[in-house]
């Protein structure tokens, strides 16, 4: 394909941005989901490990039908098609489910699709890719549940602990994980939170206390991790702070919410199915169960693995399971 937006990318590329926000569709949906590409009728993309794979719809077939979610012959409506290629061959179009890519129209049928490097976002109008500073593209600006079928599941990017469904009925519908659990967004199940890399922490319910008596200039747990807390700062008598900062204790201690500070692991609990690995160097980690017979696998500083001594307890100082009883403060019954 020629493509006329080598040279601006050269001279962007010079410039060494980086950023890795990352904006494929396919990032909130479960492996495997099959996708109607919104930008165009006649092709689906198929999620793959959190990446978006394109394939279009044969010549017999030429159509992609949201609602039998297979290439068809001729769609009943094509009025939402009308973002095709027949008036853009030999130009690039927009790609609506992301910022980032783009598509080229080869002729009047054939799209190719392509991504700006470095995250930089396409624009349909200087047919180029522009800084994200200077772009105004906004994606998810279809509805989302049009392009799968019934109750697929997607990640909600702004809480680990909840996630939305494609009600039939309803359209999208959030949900809440059960307690102690996060979605996974690669699986679409809910695991437990050890088993989740989550980037945006929720804040749990009422973290800084109610109206009537209010958390002030105190550190809560994030009931999320180990090592996390919030700070609720002081707003006055009849004030939860609304917006606590959230912070974590340094490597090798975790947070300890009646001591108000950071302190030795073992003498430590953690929110329920909470990571025990977070921050730690060791290799093998006593886990949270109580009776202490349960270690975790970890590997920088998370947990990759969680098994059990059997009968035995696990002694963490030479990370093997032992006969006598091990009573760490954390994980006595
Ligand atoms: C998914 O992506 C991986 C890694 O890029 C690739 O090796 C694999 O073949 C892909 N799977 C399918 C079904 O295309
Ligand atoms: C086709 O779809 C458009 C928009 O989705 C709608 O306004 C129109 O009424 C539909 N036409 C038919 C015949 O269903
Ligand atoms: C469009 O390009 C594809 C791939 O090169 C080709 O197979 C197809 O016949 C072309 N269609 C038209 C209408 O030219
Ligand atoms: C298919 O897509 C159209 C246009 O986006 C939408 O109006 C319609 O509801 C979708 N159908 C299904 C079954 O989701
Ligand atoms: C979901 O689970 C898979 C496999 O257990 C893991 O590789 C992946 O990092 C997890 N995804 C997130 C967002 O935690
Ligand atoms: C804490 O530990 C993690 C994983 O072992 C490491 O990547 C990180 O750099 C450490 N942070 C500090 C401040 O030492």
């Amino acid at each position: 394909m020629k493509d006329p937006m080598t040279a601006h990318l050269l001279i962007l590329l010079l410039v060494g941005l980086t950023s890795s926000i990352p904006t494929d569709i396919c990032r909130l949906f479960p492996d495997k989901t099959i996708i109607a590409d919104p930008s165009s009728c006649n092709q689906y993309i198929t999620c793959n490990n959190s990446v978006s794979q394109y394939t279009a719809c044969p010549t017999s077939t030429p159509y992609f039908d949201n609602s039998t979610m297979k290439c068809a012959k001729t769609l009943s409506n094509l009025s939402h098609c009308t973002l095709s290629c027949s008036e853009h061959v030999n130009q690039f179009i927009s790609d609506k489910t992301s910022c980032n890519g783009y598509y080229f129209c080869k002729n009047e049928t054939t799209l190719l699709h392509g991504k700006c490097p470095n995250n930089l976002h396409f624009n349909s109008e200087t047919q180029s890719c522009i800084y994200q500073s200077q772009s105004n593209c906004e994606i998810n600006s279809f509805d989302i549940c049009s392009v799968v079928k019934a109750d697929t599941k997607i990640a909600n990017e702004n809480d680990c602990g909840k996630y939305f469904i494609c009600d039939k009925k309803k359209g999208l519908t959030a949900k809440d994980c059960a307690d102690g659990k996060f979605y996974n967004s690669t699986s679409g199940s809910e695991v437990e939170k050890w088993k989740v890399n989550c980037r945006k922490i929720p804040l749990p319910k009422e973290v800084c206390g109610t109206t009537k008596n209010p958390k002030r200039n105190k550190y809560v747990s994030d009931k999320s991790t180990c090592r996390g807390y919030f700070y609720c700062a002081d707003k006055g008598s009849k004030i939860p702070d609304p917006a606590p900062v959230w912070g974590q204790c340094e490597n090798g201690t975790f947070f300890d919410d009646q001591k108000q500070s950071c302190e030795d692991p073992l003498k430590t609990k953690c929110p329920k199915n909470a990571d025990r690995c977070d921050g730690r160097s060791l290799a093998f980690v006593s886990g949270s169960r109580s009776g202490c017979r349960q270690y975790l696998r970890c590997k920088n500083g998370k947990a990759v693995e969680q098994k059990s001594c059997g009968n035995y307890f696990f002694d963490e100082f030479s990370a093997v399971c032992v006969s006598t009883p091990i009573t760490y403060g954390f994980c006595l019954a």
